[in-house]
């Protein structure tokens, strides 16, 4: 990436947290249609409904699919209780339209910001009414001080459902570590490179380094059998797994950020392998627009092209 790219991507990192920007942009009748317009791209809309039409389209069209109601770092009880709602009705939704469903989510957008045992007592409901819906859930991996905690809550929930899933940061110094612990848990793991900015010395930086890291958190999974998504939009690290002959065994599958790299995604589902789509929906989208804007800079310019040129 060019300076310039990268200087617009750190601005990005601050910008997407910045509540006054936030509010500003909400609250403007001119920039928030145009942001919608770049944002259209990456996420299916703002409402579950949005959510589960794009995940049927999706879904018909031979892609299993992980719906996320997108927010994090929720500070009130009464808004966790709101999100975890919301997630409750995804899953009833979800779990009555669609034959294979995942429904991701951030602990920290259900209570992890607020404390631990809020976290678990909403996690211990959504899966117990997945379980009954036959819905898978993944919890996504958030900053480095916050794993321990993440990691406890799964672990807790994981001794009541197997349908609860965890995700591993490949960049993450402990995550070998803690990998070989998660293989004595039922979930699926899902593998990911890592997308915080974190102290150094607490992350590897992409790097050759870090693909390697990757493969080998996947073959401890493979190994053991159980069960991995392999989530990156990385061609060389998919070409690889392919040549181990990874992506057609029975419990692995290959997961894509809706709207990023469809071209390749698309083509592994036609060589039959198990392609899953990761869709977003919500008001929160501008968030997640700078997460992805930020982790890949010249999709600034694509950002661009889509607000003049819808
Ligand atoms: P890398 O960043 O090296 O990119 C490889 C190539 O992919 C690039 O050269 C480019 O071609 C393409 N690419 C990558 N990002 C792109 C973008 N935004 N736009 C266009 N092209 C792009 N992270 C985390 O910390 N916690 C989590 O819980 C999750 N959850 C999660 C779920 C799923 C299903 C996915 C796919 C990813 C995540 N992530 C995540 C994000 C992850 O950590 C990582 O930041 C992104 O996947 C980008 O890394 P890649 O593995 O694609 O490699």
């Amino acid at each position: 990436f060019t300076n310039e790219e990268l200087l617009a991507a750190d601005a990005l990192k601050s910008i997407a947290r910045d509540q006054q920007i936030k509010k500003y942009i909400q609250q403007s009748s001119d920039l928030y249609p145009l942001l919608l317009r770049a944002a259209n791209r990456f996420v299916s809309g703002e409402t579950r409904e949005e959510g589960i039409k794009k995940a049927l389209e999706l879904s018909a069209r031979g892609y299993m699919v992980s719906l996320e109601y997108i927010g994090e770092n929720t500070k009130t009880i009464d808004d966790c209780v709101y999100a975890k709602n919301e997630f409750l009705a995804l899953i009833k939704e979800a779990g009555s339209q669609l034959t294979e469903t995942t429904v991701s989510l951030d602990l920290s957008h259900i209570g992890l910001s607020v404390d631990s045992d809020l976290a678990y007592k909403h996690i211990d409901e959504l899966a117990r009414e997945a379980k009954r819906l036959n819905v898978s859930i993944m919890i996504s991996m958030e900053e480095a001080a916050k794993t321990d905690k993440i990691l406890d809550v799964y672990k807790k929930v994981s001794e009541y459902y197997r349908n609860v899933g965890i995700t591993i940061q490949a960049y993450l110094e402990r995550s070998v570590t803690d990998m070989k612990e998660l293989l004595h848990y039922p979930g699926k793991v899902r593998v990911v490179k890592g997308a915080y900015q974190e102290t150094e010395g607490v992350t590897i930086p992409r790097s050759q380094n870090l693909n390697e890291r990757y493969l080998h958190l996947v073959d401890l999974l493979v190994q053991a059998n159980h069960a991995v998504s392999i989530a990156t939009h990385d061609e060389t690290l998919i070409r690889e797994m392919h040549k181990r002959d990874y992506l057609s065994l029975p419990h692995v599958e290959v997961e894509m950020l809706y709207g990023i790299r469809p071209d390749l995604l698309k083509q592994l589902k036609e060589d039959h392998f198990k392609a899953r789509v990761y869709l977003t929906y919500g008001t929160e989208w501008y968030l997640y627009l700078c997460h992805r804007l930020a982790e890949y800079p010249p999709n600034i310019y694509v950002a661009i092209a889509d607000i003049v040129n819808p």
